[in-house]
């Protein structure tokens, strides 16, 4: 069941636990994840970064695909198709197309002019009832090519955007995208604690989660952190089991092949397998599972 993901994140939120954002790049990531969501009775976040969706065909493309997974896999649990770190531009195309929940990524403009650009997308988004998360205190690491440091928001930035009528808020907390580097001094719960204070229990955003260790997220999604967004761990399992398939000579394209595990329903099943493998295993650490109403 499509439906904006306010509703499920303030309820993530009063309940402590996690609803997960999982990245889609594909047909068959987004049906694994539909899939085990239904199974596992827990509501979803779809992710679709900017240049997922170009890869995909385009931002309407996606929203067809999911819109017509969604009802001929005959999913009921909430389901939110999510732009993630959309640009201004970016944000009012998935508003057109379909959309359910959008992202505004304004942390890399002068404070003023995010404040301005996250205030026009919060009311037009409202407006065609999509929910909207905004971002302070740039995210680092590798996304799309743009490589930034792990930041630590200043709450009161936090608490003027919050104010902005935001339905959920990204706040770095020393977080970063992609693989953690060595010597990484792990999330500033300290300063969590003063972000969702000085934000009055907004549900708030963990990015990058991918490597960071679970004890830590536990603490995170104690401290408010209601959304976590997770990429790279999918793309690394699914990576691998295609790759091991392979190595095990799975895929040869010789006669002898009589099981033609070349044919791309067999060589992306290992992978589909996998993702929906890790799926279930971020759902149950961050508490979603059963949370389906
Ligand atoms: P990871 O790739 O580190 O899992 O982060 C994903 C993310 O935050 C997407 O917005």
């Amino acid at each position: 069941m499509l439906v904006n993901a306010a509703r499920m994140l303030r309820k993530a939120h009063d309940e402590h636990y996690a609803v997960g954002h999982f990245n889609i790049n594909n047909l068959e990531w987004t049906k694994a994840i539909l899939l085990t969501a239904e199974e596992l009775k827990s509501p979803v976040i779809l992710g679709v970064s900017e240049g997922a969706a170009k890869y995909m065909g385009g931002f309407k493309v996606v929203a067809a695909m999911v819109k017509a997974l969604d009802e001929c896999l005959g999913i009921t649990v909430p389901v939110a198709l999510h732009l993630d770190h959309g640009t201004y531009n970016g944000v009012k195309a998935c508003i057109e197309a379909g959309f359910t929940s959008v992202m505004f990524d304004g942390s890399s403009l002068p404070f003023e002019e995010n404040l301005a650009k996250t205030q026009e997308l919060v009311n037009l988004a409202h407006d065609k009832g999509l929910s909207i998360e905004a971002e302070v205190g740039a995210i680092g690491g590798t996304e799309d090519g743009v490589t930034a440091d792990g930041e630590v928001a200043d709450p009161e930035e936090c608490r003027i955007i919050a104010n902005l009528g935001v339905d959920f808020l990204a706040a770095g907390i020393g977080n970063i995208h992609g693989i953690y580097p060595e010597g990484w001094t792990g999330l500033h719960l300290d300063a969590l604690e003063n972000i969702q204070k000085a934000t009055g229990g907004i549900p708030l955003v963990l990015h990058g989660g991918t490597g960071i260790p679970d004890d830590q997220i536990r603490a995170a999604i104690k401290g408010g952190m209601s959304k976590i967004n997770v990429n790279t761990d999918c793309q690394l399992v699914f990576a691998q089991a295609t790759i091991d398939y392979c190595a095990a000579g799975k895929a040869d394209p010789s006669a002898a092949n009589t099981a033609k595990g070349y044919d791309p329903r067999k060589l992306l099943k290992p992978g589909f397998q996998a993702i929906q493998a890790k799926v279930k295993e971020k759902m149950e650490l961050f508490g979603s599972i059963g949370k389906a109403e």
